[in-house]
């Protein structure tokens, strides 16, 4: 049907332009500036960031130190820490993507009396508000204007390999963890557990589907066989790590009590009739499972240094 074609690019072309290192600073840049008007808004992000802290009890983050992993092209979610009061911020990624001038656009397609609204209950109310017309008054967005409110971004930088930055009060992500590969999943998993502080929190939000068919059949990826679903397509579409190996995963952190804070299923679409064998799970439930948020908090103890 002629209203329904749409072109396909073949893998092979798309692999020999996403290497075209020109052209992949013009996407980055193109995508930054189509998110910071749609979902990195800054009231958007300000929304998803108070329900996680709704749902765990994890606020205030007056004068603590946050640490963000997998950040991507516009640096919302750490103007969100700033707004509520955090002290440092450090915002991490695998590859160097942001671009800080797309913040402006976050801010300008925002309502920002909304995100005061909807923050106001994790941070004292004219705190925010000398916080947000701080932010509405910035001229020029780039890294040292970041650097001035306290937001630290650092890329390329691979969490698997370790971390030599302070350890921080709250750790964060938004759809990351399902990109990362399944078998350098527990490294940098152990890394984070390390970098948390004794009583701080840590907040992952993970979607679980074919990031490739969201829409059409975000489940039928389940079935196709590990040896052709390697690295690149476990980056592209989800590594198909199900909540309950999440869970397990997260469980064996020590000194960590980890929860799912909320667990939504995809109920409207079929599983395949085969799911691939390397695919861990615990029935139909988790296979259906879409969207999760991960709460681990380290128990504060008497026997662990402070700082
Ligand atoms: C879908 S984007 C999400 C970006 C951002 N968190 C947001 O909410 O817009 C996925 C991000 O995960 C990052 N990423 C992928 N693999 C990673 C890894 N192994 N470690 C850290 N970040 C990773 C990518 O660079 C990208 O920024």
């Amino acid at each position: 049907m002629v209203g329904t074609w749409s072109p396909r690019i073949p893998n092979s072309l798309k692999d020999v332009l996403r290497r075209a290192a020109p052209l992949r600073v013009a996407v980055n840049q193109y995508r930054a500036h189509r998110l910071a008007a749609g979902p990195k808004r800054l009231d958007a992000c300000a929304a998803q960031f108070a329900m996680n802290l709704h749902l765990t009890g994890a606020a205030p983050l007056e004068g603590k130190v946050c640490l963000e992993i997998g950040a991507g092209w516009v640096l919302s979610h750490a103007l969100v820490c700033h707004l509520l009061g955090a002290q440092r911020i450090i915002v991490t990624d695998l590859s160097a993507i942001a671009h800080p001038q797309t913040l402006s656009k976050a801010l300008s397609t925002s309502s920002l009396s909304l995100v005061r609204d909807i923050l106001a209950p994790f941070s004292d109310h004219s705190d925010l508000r000398a916080r947000l017309e701080g932010l509405a008054a910035v001229q020029s967005w780039d890294f040292e204007t970041l650097r001035r409110l306290g937001i630290e971004y650092q890329a390329p930088v691979d969490l698997s390999h370790g971390w030599s930055g302070p350890k921080a009060d709250f750790i964060y992500s938004f759809s990351v963890l399902e990109h990362v590969a399944v078998d350098e999943i527990d490294a940098l998993l152990a890394t984070l557990g390390d970098a948390l502080l004794p009583g701080g929190h840590m907040l992952h939000n993970v979607h679980l589907e074919d990031h490739k068919a969201i829409a059409s059949d975000p489940l039928r990826f389940l079935q196709e066989p590990s040896a052709s679903y390697g690295r690149a397509l476990q980056n592209d579409r989800g590594n198909r790590v199900r909540s309950s190996q999440w869970q397990r995963r997260f469980d064996q952190l020590p000194g960590l009590s980890t929860d799912l804070f909320y667990a939504w299923q995809r109920l409207d679409k079929p599983l395949p009739s085969t799911i691939d064998p390397s695919i861990e799970h615990t029935g139909e439930d988790d296979l259906r499972t879409s969207h999760i948020g991960i709460h681990s908090v380290r128990v504060a103890s008497d026997a662990e240094p402070t700082a």
